[in-house]
C-alpha cells in the first residue's frame, strides 16, 4: 500500500480547489496515508518546494476562494528533462502518487508522470467548464454566478440609461460561461466560438432591437472573439443606442466557492485519494449524468466537445427581445 501522497494546483485557478486539496489531505490521513502539498504546480515539483501537511492545515480552507498551494504555468514541464527533476524529488520524498487538480493541459502533464512511474489522477478544476468528458469543472458555478450577478448590475445601468453594453466573458475558448451566463440574464444577444455570430450579425440585431425600441440590450461574448470596445463603437454608430463595453476578465476567477462547488470538489478528492489507493493512475475524474467516474486521461483529451446547438438556438429564440 502506499504510504505518502501529495497533490499540487495547475493552471488558472479556481474558487472550490481548495475544497478538494482539504478533502485529499483529510482521506489521506484517514487512510494512514501521509500527506504533501506541491507549491505552485508542477513548478514546485521542479524546485522541490513540497512540504508535509496535517489535519490542521485541511481544516477550515474549503470555504476560500483561490488556491492555499499556489498555482503556476510552467510550459518547460512538457520536457522530459525537466520532469525527470520533479520523479527525482518525489522520489527522495518517498511520494509514491499525486493528485493534480487542473485543466486538460495539467492533465497532459499527469499523463506523463505516470508514465514516468508515479501514479497520478486529475481533478478538472478551471473555470471554464472545458474538460469535453466532465460535466462539469470546478470553478465554473462559482465563476457563472459572478457573471450572472455582474450582468445583472449591468442591467440595473442600461435599462435606466436605455443603452446597449458589450460585456465580455472569459472561457478560453469554451463557451459555457457566456451561454449559461446569457441563458441565467436573459441577454438578448450572445456570440462564442462554438455558436458564432459575427460583428455584422451583432449589429444587425442591435438594429432590429432599436427599431422595435427594445429598452436595454446585453450583448454577451466569448473572450479572444472580438475587440470589445470597437464592437461597442459600431453598434453605437449604427443602432444608435448609447453603447459600452464591459470586460469581466479575472473577477471571474475569485471569490467564494459555492455550495455545489465545495461539494463536488470534495468528492472528487475522496474518489481520486480512493483510486491511488486501489493502485490506479494515468486516470481523470469526471461527472458523468450526476456520478463520479474515472476515466483514462487519454480519451478525455481525445474526446469531442458536446454539440450544443440546440441549447444555443432554443436561449436565442427566447431572448431576442420580441
Ligand atoms: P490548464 O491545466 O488549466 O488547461 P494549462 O494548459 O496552462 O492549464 O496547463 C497547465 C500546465 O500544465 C502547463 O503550464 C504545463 O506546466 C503543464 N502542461 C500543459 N501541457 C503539457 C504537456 N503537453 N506536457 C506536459 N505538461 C503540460
Ligand atoms: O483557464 C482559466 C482562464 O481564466 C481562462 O478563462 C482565461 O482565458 C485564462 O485563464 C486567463 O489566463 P491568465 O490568468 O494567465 O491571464
Amino acid at each position: 500500500m502506499i504510504k505518502n501522497i501529495a497533490v499540487l494546483t495547475s493552471g488558472g485557478d479556481a474558487p472550490g480547489m481548495n475544497a478538494a486539496i482539504a478533502a485529499v489531505v483529510k482521506t489521506a490521513l484517514s487512510n494512514g496515508i501521509k500527506p504533501f502539498v506541491v507549491k505552485d504546480g508542477y513548478r514546485g515539483l521542479v524546485n522541490n518546494d513540497l512540504e508535509e501537511v496535517d489535519l490542521k492545515f485541511a481544516q477550515n480552507i474549503l470555504s476560500k476562494g483561490g488556491t492555499v498551494i499556489g498555482s503556476a504555468r510552467l510550459p518547460e514541464f512538457k520536457e522530459e528533462k525537466v520532469r525527470e527533476k520533479a520523479i527525482a524529488n518525489l522520489k527522495k520524498r518517498k511520494i509514491e502518487a499525486l493528485v493534480v487538480i487542473g485543466g486538460d493541459g495539467s492533465y497532459q502533464g499527469a499523463e506523463k508522470l505516470t508514465k514516468m512511474g508515479i501514479n497520478c489522477i486529475g481533478i478538472p478544476g478551471t473555470i471554464d467548464n472545458d474538460i469535453v468528458s466532465s460535466d462539469l469543472t470546478i470553478g465554473f458555478d462559482t465563476a457563472l454566478n459572478t457573471v450572472v450577478r455582474s450582468i445583472d448590475q449591468i442591467r440595473d445601468t442600461i435599462e435606466s440609461h436605455n443603452r446597449c453594453m458589450v460585456v465580455e466573458i472569459m472561457g478560453n475558448g469554451c463557451g459555457d460561461l457566456t451561454l449559461y451566463g446569457a441563458t441565467a440574464t436573459g441577454a438578448e444577444i450572445f456570440s462564442t466560438k462554438e455558436s458564432f455570430l459575427s460583428e455584422d450579425e451583432i449589429v444587425a440585431e442591435t438594429k432590429r432591437l432599436k427599431s422595435i425600441n427594445h429598452r436595454s440590450v446585453v450583448v454577451a461574448v466569448a473572450e479572444q472573439l472580438f475587440d470589445s470596445h470597437a464592437l461597442a463603437k459600431r453598434i453605437q454608430a449604427e443602432s444608435g443606442y448609447e453603447t459600452r463595453a464591459t470586460i469581466l476578465g479575472h473577477i471571474q476567477r475569485g471569490g467564494t466557492p459555492t455550495a455545489m462547488e465545495r461539494y463536488w470538489a470534495t468528492h472528487f478528492g475522496i474518489f481520486a485519494v480512493n483510486e491511488l489507493l486501489k493502485g490506479n493512475g494515468g486516470l481523470y475524474i469526471g461527472l458523468s449524468e450526476n456520478k463520479i467516474v474515472a476515466r483514462d486521461i487519454e480519451s478525455t483529451l481525445n474526446a469531442a466537445r458536446k454539440n450544443k446547438s440546440e441549447e444555443y438556438n432554443a436561449i436565442r429564440k427566447i431572448n431576442r427581445g420580441n
